[in-house]
């Protein structure tokens, strides 16, 4: 129904104007369209098996466990079985391979049950029928060209290699250290290529004040929900005329019911007592309105979670002034990417934050830092957030004790204050941290 609607409308309604550029657009919006609508008709056949296990996980989980790291698996999302899982790990570029290293190292010292299958995403270019970030079948992909070589070309025909994709469908959750992305030109962002590849359609990231190394907040405890495939991100941006270009901003009421039912649902399964929505509706009326629209209608289904709504611009303020005012807050994609490393910046940067990409079909978590080309190669990053986020990994997979411990060394550590890297103020190596909490894991 809603497919015919954007269809009608962008078959009636476009002017001559973007007569043109109609073509594309219909293209990626029913592209982006199919995708959230095959991904929730399998969500709906699934929902209420699922339903039981995230209910039953998550309580386990509130007896026992730190805030920061907690996670709730989406409607529809795989349940694990004992005994050693596949885990896919990316490990990414500039720092990404040496603080991937450091997680691995850990997990095999506390004797993960987990076998890491590391795959390599360095885009390759796609021929013809898939590119970045879409969802149709039949792609074939040549190793041929690689990047960085094709990189010029800002057509966008590059893609995730089939076996990276083969990967993560296979074993439904993964690991991803971060990745370059050219600004302006080249392939587009495979972090949102990764997104709408396997519809991750939730981002998590649990800000939380670390005890023992102080920022100018104590007490930070919020978490902000992401919406992952839409918005302001859609990549939908062509040039009407010479100088004046048209960036589309795609809300879906289904995308937008998908994250707020598992803000609500987040909210309830981890003891938390508010959603905030966060928007710009007095402004966006119809995308935001939507979104807005959206969050209401679910509050009512949780009446025992208290609901606010507020504008983006005064989240903003609040959370420098107080940031106990807030507890989980959910938003369209632009403003979770921004506010959320504003948090993060509350906790103490980028190197300790943590996040995950909860999908239909799979969850990838990553940190929620760049490559940091600036120290690359050189055993200076630390890779608290990789490791943060491997744990919130392992709370998905019910793998709770090995999260506890490996959570506690690493605080405890942190704690000391005597291995802490550069962006912590102190003098270690990648290495020495890791060294660090290996030995208080033995
Ligand atoms: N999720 C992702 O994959 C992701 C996220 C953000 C940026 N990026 C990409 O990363 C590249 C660089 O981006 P940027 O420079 O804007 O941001 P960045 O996060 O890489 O670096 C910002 C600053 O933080 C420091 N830093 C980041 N992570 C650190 C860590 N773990 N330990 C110590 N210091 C750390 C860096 O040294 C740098 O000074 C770009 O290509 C960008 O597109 C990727």
């Amino acid at each position: 129904m809603a497919a015919r609607l954007i269809k009608k409308i962008l078959d009636g309604e476009f002017g001559s104007l973007l007569a043109k550029f109609s073509a594309q657009l219909k293209d990626n919006w029913v592209k982006i369209y199919i995708t959230s609508s095959s991904s929730s008709s399998s969500s709906n056949s699934s929902s209420s098996s699922t339903n039981s296990t995230v209910s039953k996980a998550a309580a386990t989980n509130a007896k026992r466990v730190e805030p920061i790291v907690q996670t709730v698996a989406p409607f529809g999302a795989r349940t694990f079985a004992s005994g050693t899982r596949k885990v896919t790990l990316i490990p990414g570029d500039g720092i990404g391979p040496e603080i991937s290293a450091a997680v691995q190292k850990i997990f095999a010292v506390a004797n993960v049950p987990i076998e890491w299958e590391t795959v390599d995403v360095t885009p390759v270019r796609v021929s013809g029928t898939r590119l970045l970030g879409t969802m149709q079948p039949n792609r074939t992909v040549s190793k041929s060209s690689f990047f960085p070589r094709n990189t010029q070309n800002p057509d966008g025909k590059f893609g995730i290699p089939q076996g990276a994709i083969d990967s993560v469908n296979r074993n439904k959750v993964g690991l991803k250290g971060p990745l370059m992305t050219p600004v302006g030109k080249g392939h587009r962002s495979l972090n949102l290529a990764l997104r709408k590849e396997f519809n991750l359609y939730a981002n998590v990231r649990p800000c939380r004040s670390l005890e023992g190394y102080k920022t100018l907040y104590d007490n930070v405890d919020v978490v902000t929900i992401r919406e992952n495939t839409e918005g302001e991100y859609s990549g939908i941006e062509h040039e009407i005329v010479d100088g004046v270009v048209q960036s589309i901003k795609l809300i879906t009421e289904e995308a937008s019911n998908r994250v707020a039912e598992y803000a609500f649902k987040y909210a309830k399964d981890n003891n938390r007592k508010k959603v905030t929505v966060v928007h710009k509706a007095n402004i966006m009326r119809m995308s935001d309105g939507l979104f807005l629209r959206c969050c209401r209608d679910m509050a009512q289904k949780y009446p025992e979670i208290k609901f606010e709504e507020r504008y983006l611009d005064t989240v903003c303020l609040n959370m420098v002034q107080d940031p106990r005012k807030y507890d989980v807050l959910v938003m369209p994609n632009l403003y979770g990417d921004i506010l959320s490393d504003m948090c993060a910046g509350l906790v103490g940067g980028l190197g300790l934050t943590p996040s995950g990409n909860m999908g239909l079909n799979g969850a990838l978590f990553e940190s929620v830092h760049g490559t940091a080309p600036d120290i690359a190669g050189k055993d200076l990053a630390n890779p608290t957030a990789l490791l943060l986020s491997a744990v919130m990994m392992l709370r998905h997979m019910e793998l709770n004790q090995h999260a506890d411990k490996i959570q506690s060394a690493c605080f405890e550590t942190i704690k000391e204050a005597k291995y802490l890297t550069g962006d912590l103020g102190g003098k270690a190596k990648c290495s020495e941290y890791t060294n660090a909490i290996c030995d208080r894991i033995k």
